[in-house]
């Protein structure tokens, strides 16, 4: 049984939120949508957000809320006799590997943020952006350090529980991201040259589109709204039974739109101003936005706030990859939380030196033709996330009981029967089979 409850719908919407919006919509998105084509991708993105992922994120609620369980436990409550429970294995797998790349690039926002403050990031030696990057990641110690520091806060915070830890946290740093977003949205396209930005970021090419495409803008949707790791079934486990569930879900697709749009009109600008090329890659906004700032008022000043801003919003998401796992393996005993969070904790900093030692002193291994960071990157996004989506979308919509689907979703809510009977469609067939044609074409 959960011990720990949200406090508020608004502290679960913004918990929910934090764990979607992270760097997968402000640094993933941008440059994956960069070397796929811009505008295509993203649109390609917000239809299946607000399709397939809105389907899938209600159906990890409803499966959350009806069993009160985290990752295995949620899966063995409804079928007590299946294998079912892989599912919630295969997410706390997919949860650590994926930390242990995320962490990587949490560490670069603390190494910048601490730079930062001595005015070095945006006004570097010759106004090369990209040396100072390099400079900052090929230090295996400057990157070490920041990559533990960034783990440690997780743990710090994870180890206080949901309501006190993730949620506190949570509710203050969302609005104050949304707040600095607007302004430098405002910054970014009254910047000369912004405009060649704007139009790659949202005129759709639809020529450069390939199977290819498709399940990027699939993964990468997944990894927006946090799905198929289990984690909002997690989450909604700790949701009160007359909470809107529905409602709740359009909350955090609707948010996670705004700030995917609001980052890409903030990085596209920047990029096309000061002719960088969009297709850089993970280094993106690390050397785009120094620019950026550089050329603002106050620009130093202005940056730091905005690296806390993306700590938090990286660390919002890091807590809810943290408890995924934290959660079944103390299996309801509080008192084992914070050992438990610390272990786990460690071991994701573990798995994540390699990824950290990609841009530096690993930059030339060769892991079956990319660095392990990018590698580890593709393994999580683009197979391990879309099996779990496609798994999860079918075991709750085909094996939880119809009746307490239904329930379960339409309690607390003014949607009516023919709204659940759309999503019932859309996540028996049209989610799975949508996975299934992405994952071939891809052959
Ligand atoms: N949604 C987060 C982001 O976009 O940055 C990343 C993420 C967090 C993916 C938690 C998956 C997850 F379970």
């Amino acid at each position: 049984m959960a011990t720990d409850r949200w406090t508020s719908r608004i502290g679960f919407i913004l918990a929910a939120a934090g764990s979607a919006i992270g760097l997968g919509t402000v640094w993933r998105l941008p440059y994956v949508a960069g070397t796929e084509g811009g505008g295509a991708f993203f649109l390609i993105f917000l239809v299946l957000l607000l399709t397939v992922g809105t389907a899938l994120l209600l159906a990890e609620f409803v499966l959350g809320r009806h069993t009160q369980e985290g990752a295995i436990r949620a899966y063995k409550h409804v079928a007590p006799k299946g294998q079912w429970q892989w599912i919630g294995i295969l997410g706390m797998v997919a949860a650590f590997l994926l930390l242990s790349f995320y962490s990587v690039v949490g560490g670069w926002i603390i190494a910048y943020l601490v730079r930062s403050f001595g005015g070095q990031v945006t006004n570097p030696p010759d106004g090369d952006y990209t040396a100072l990057f390099e400079t900052i990641t090929a230090n295996p110690w400057e990157v070490g350090i920041a990559h533990l520091a960034f783990m440690i806060m997780t743990i710090l915070v994870v180890q206080q529980g949901v309501r006190k830890g993730i949620e506190k946290a949570s509710v203050y740093m969302m609005p104050a991201l949304f707040i600095l977003f607007a302004v430098l949205v405002v910054r970014s396209l009254t910047l000369d040259g912004a405009w060649e930005g704007v139009v790659f970021f949202l005129q759709p090419d639809l020529s450069a589109v390939t199977g290819e495409t498709l399940l990027t803008a699939l993964g990468q949707a997944f990894f927006s709204l946090s799905l198929g790791v289990s984690v909002m079934v997690t989450y909604s486990s700790y949701l009160g039974k007359s909470e809107n569930l529905p409602r709740s879900a359009w909350s955090v697709v609707l948010l996670t739109i705004l700030i995917a749009f609001m980052a890409g009109l903030v990085i596209f600008p920047g990029v096309f101003a000061f002719d960088l090329q969009p297709d850089e890659g993970p280094e993106l906004i690390f050397t785009i936005l120094p620019a950026v700032f550089g050329e603002m008022a106050f620009g130093s000043l202005f940056f730091t706030l905005f690296m806390i801003l993306m700590l938090f919003a990286t660390l919002t998401s890091a807590f809810s990859l943290v408890e995924i796992i934290v959660k079944p393996l103390i299996r309801g005993k509080e008192e084992k939380r914070v050992k438990m969070t610390w272990i786990v904790g460690l071991l994701i900093f573990a798995m994540g030196i390699p990824s950290n030692l990609s841009f530096g002193v690993l930059a030339d291994w060769d892991v079956f033709g990319d660095i392990f960071f990018n590698q580890v990157d593709y393994l999580v996004s683009n197979i391990l996330l879309p099996t779990g989506a496609f798994l999860i979308s079918v075991f709750v919509s085909w094996r939880v009981r119809k009746e307490d689907l239904q329930e379960e979703m339409l309690r607390g809510s003014n949607r009516g029967i023919g709204f659940f009977n759309t999503w019932l469609f859309t996540s028996r067939y049209i989610v799975p089979i949508a996975i299934l044609v992405v994952f071939i074409s891809m052959i």
